[in-house]
């Protein structure tokens, strides 16, 4: 017997991809990237009014760039992105913009019109993912500068709900685990909660993440080197 699902299912769950957004812009973006970490141009060079509390002066593109996930992590989020198809994803952390090139990327294949907000401190941070962002031809991100504690409250008030999220910023534990509280408290039933430097990072982080992993919250959990990844399950009496 045949029990592959009926052709008219098979259509209706295929993802209908745009090519533009494939292989070659992967390598577009990480050619970006790899440019960046040999670029000893200034990034904060004082030409904004405010700095952010982390921007140091002088510090330069090639510096930050070392804070950038790696090319196996990033093809690990383009693949997730690409397989939930979500239509609300979150950041914390944007840094220069590599890891939501990869996330606006996987929308734009997507072509549902999903979106990205992505949070950094820094507005020289904000100002050159947007930049980045604009020169590979990638659109649908929402920028928010400000400290994660002060800007997710009010942007998960403005959103119905939040499907997929990237942690990757302010690695300490009570900080970690009231993320993970605000945004599965925002997210429905099979939304999928990434956090970066779970285990190498600190005892702290290893901490957070053990408290996150086997949360009543949590459907099911993986690490991926040093990225964990939840599902999470229906809160009973949610309706999200
Ligand atoms: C590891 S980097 C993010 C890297 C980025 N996701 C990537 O892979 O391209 C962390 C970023 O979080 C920002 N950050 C750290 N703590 C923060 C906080 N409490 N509020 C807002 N931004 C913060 C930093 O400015 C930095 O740009």
């Amino acid at each position: 017997m045949n029990d592959r699902p009926a052709t008219g299912a098979r259509e209706a769950s295929r993802r209908r991809l745009d090519p533009a957004f494939g292989s070659n812009k992967l390598l577009e973006i990480q050619r970006m990237k790899t440019a960046c970490d040999n670029d000893g141009a200034l990034l904060v060079d004082g030409s904004l009014p405010e700095p952010g509390p982390f921007d140091v002066r002088g510090e330069t593109i090639a510096a930050a760039c070392k804070a950038s996930e790696s090319w196996s992590t990033l093809q690990l989020i383009y693949q997730l992105v690409v397989l939930e198809a979500p239509g609300v994803v979150v950041e914390l952390g944007t840094n220069l913009g590599f890891s939501s090139a990869y996330i606006a990327a996987a929308l734009s294949a997507l072509g549902r019109g999903g979106r990205l907000f992505t949070i950094d401190a820094s507005p020289y941070r904000a100002r050159f993912a947007r930049r980045l962002h604009a020169g590979l031809g990638l659109g649908g991100v929402d920028y928010r500068v400000g400290l994660f504690e002060d800007v997710l409250p009010g942007l998960l008030d403005e959103l119905p709900v939040v499907d997929l999220a990237f942690i990757d910023g302010q690695h300490e534990h009570d900080a970690t685990l009231r993320f993970f509280e605000l945004l599965s408290a925002n997210c429905p039933g099979g939304a999928v909660l990434l956090f970066d430097d779970i285990l190498n990072y600190s005892p702290e982080m290893s901490r957070a993440w053990s408290a996150v992993r086997t949360h009543a919250a949590v459907h099911s959990w993986a690490e991926f080197g040093d990225v964990g990844m939840v599902i999470l399950g229906d809160r009973p009496g949610s309706n999200r």
